[in-house]
């Protein structure tokens, strides 16, 4: 078997290890990246689309902002639907003038890429790691299997950016790392859709029907979500249905509609909370979803994943010149945010999502949104969580 050596192996293009990657790069750490999709695969998956107002400042310090200070969306403010009623809550205001920049999870993904080959240092695509060994001894490895053959690449230390469908912490043995978990009663189908946003913010919705969130990638280019339920399937919703249930659950009583386009894209995703601990295990580190998941209607996970390697890319540096301090701590302050903004993001999915059956929790879930729009200490409160959490 043909074997590489380096510093640091990154298992994962996602946002976390690309970032970590360009990081690490910039600090003089040799890595190799490898992923198990396509390049064009990676470049077109299209998720997240928040970005923090510490995260959009971070990628700009560290030399991959550039794109996204030109082109994506300052929003100084989010409204919620209740009941056909909007209620802008006024982010920058209640923030310190702080903002969100929404800007597609696929082009923060393209930046960095075009940032790692015009470097040259080596990222693979369709190149998978089925297996990880040595993770505590001083050199971990991990088996890549490519269309060449199986190659073994040793290093200083392994980082699982894998996202939530890795191998890199099912690689730990058992009763090393403990699962928290929780599933939602609920989906989002997602689509992109070629239309124009029909408000300049975005929209969380609450309707007796279920939840419903509009967003945009561009002036031309609408983001958005249903929430549905888990059984359900794509094959089930048409076009049309689709855009039926969106304009009746986004419809105000002044009448207000939505645009229609044809879709590009749609997807249904499961919601779930996982957090992973701790997110070390000897040489190997987690970061992103390999490590947690949120449920999305807080706007948290790329964000999360971002943070952990903006604190563990310093940490690496100085583990490598002999200083272990950055990376005995990681997990604990990594899993402090971790567990906040999980808490955030089950309040806002909690807040949102009319419960199918039970009517009690769905009295709650009216009162606790109404704190949110009547309340300005409730709002001052969301506003910091949703706009800068992973750098509070
Ligand atoms: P990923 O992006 O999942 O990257 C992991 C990579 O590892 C993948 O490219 C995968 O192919 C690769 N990989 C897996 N296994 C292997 C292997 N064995 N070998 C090699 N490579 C492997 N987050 C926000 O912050 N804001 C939002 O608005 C938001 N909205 C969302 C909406 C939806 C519908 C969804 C699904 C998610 C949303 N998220 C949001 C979450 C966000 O997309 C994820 O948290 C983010 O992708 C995590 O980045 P990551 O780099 O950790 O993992
Ligand atoms: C988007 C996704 C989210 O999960 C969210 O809370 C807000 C916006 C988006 O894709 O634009």
């Amino acid at each position: 078997m043909k074997s590489v050596r380096t510093q640091v192996v990154i298992i994962g293009a996602g946002p976390a290890g690309l970032l970590l990657g360009h990081l690490l790069q910039r600090g003089g750490i040799d890595t190799v990246i490898v992923e198990t999709r396509s390049l064009e695969y990676v470049q077109h998956r299209v998720r997240a689309g928040v970005i923090e107002y510490g995260i959009a400042n971070f990628l700009e310090d560290s030399g991959v902002g550039t794109r996204m200070r030109a082109e994506g969306l300052v929003h100084h403010g989010i409204e919620f639907r209740l009941d056909g009623v909007s209620h802008r809550i006024a982010l920058s205001e209640l923030y310190d003038g702080r903002a969100i920049t929404v800007y597609g999870q696929q082009e923060v993904v393209k930046d960095l890429i075009a940032n790692r080959l015009a470097s040259g240092a080596p990222l693979y695509f369709e190149a998978t790691v089925t297996s990880i060994e040595g993770h505590t001894t001083e050199h971990p490895s991990v088996v890549v299997a490519t269309g060449e053959g199986d190659v073994e690449i040793t290093g200083d230390y392994v980082v699982g950016c894998d996202g939530s469908h890795g191998v890199s912490s099912t690689s730990v043995p058992a009763g090393v790392l403990r699962r928290y978990e929780r599933v939602y009663p609920f989906s989002w189908l997602g689509i992109l859709a070629e239309a124009p946003p029909a408000t300049e913010e975005l929209i969380y919705c609450r309707h007796p029907r279920g939840f419903a969130l509009y967003s945009m990638r561009s002036p031309t280019l609408s983001r958005l979500y249903l929430g549905v339920s888990p059984e359900e399937t794509l094959d089930q919703w048409s076009d049309e249905r689709i855009w039926e249930e969106l304009t009746t659950r986004l419809m105000t009583d002044g009448g207000a509609s939505i645009a229609q386009g044809p879709i590009v894209e749609r997807a249904i995703t499961p919601m779930r909370s996982v957090v992973v601990a701790p997110m070390r295990h000897g040489r190997l580190l987690l970061a992103g979803d390999a490590a947690h998941i949120v449920p999305p209607t807080g706007a948290k996970g790329m964000n999360l994943a971002l943070a952990d390697v903006r604190f563990l890319a310093p940490a690496l540096v100085a583990g490598l010149r002999g200083d272990p301090r950055g990376l005995d701590s990681y997990s604990d302050e990594s899993l402090r945010r971790v567990w906040r903004a999980e808490e955030f993001s089950t309040y806002m999915t909690q807040m949102l999502h009319p419960h199918p059956s039970d009517d009690f929790e769905n009295g709650v879930q009216v009162a606790r949104l109404r704190q949110v729009v009547e309340s300005e200490d409730t709002a001052r409160a969301l506003a910091r969580n949703y706009v800068n959490l992973s750098s509070l």
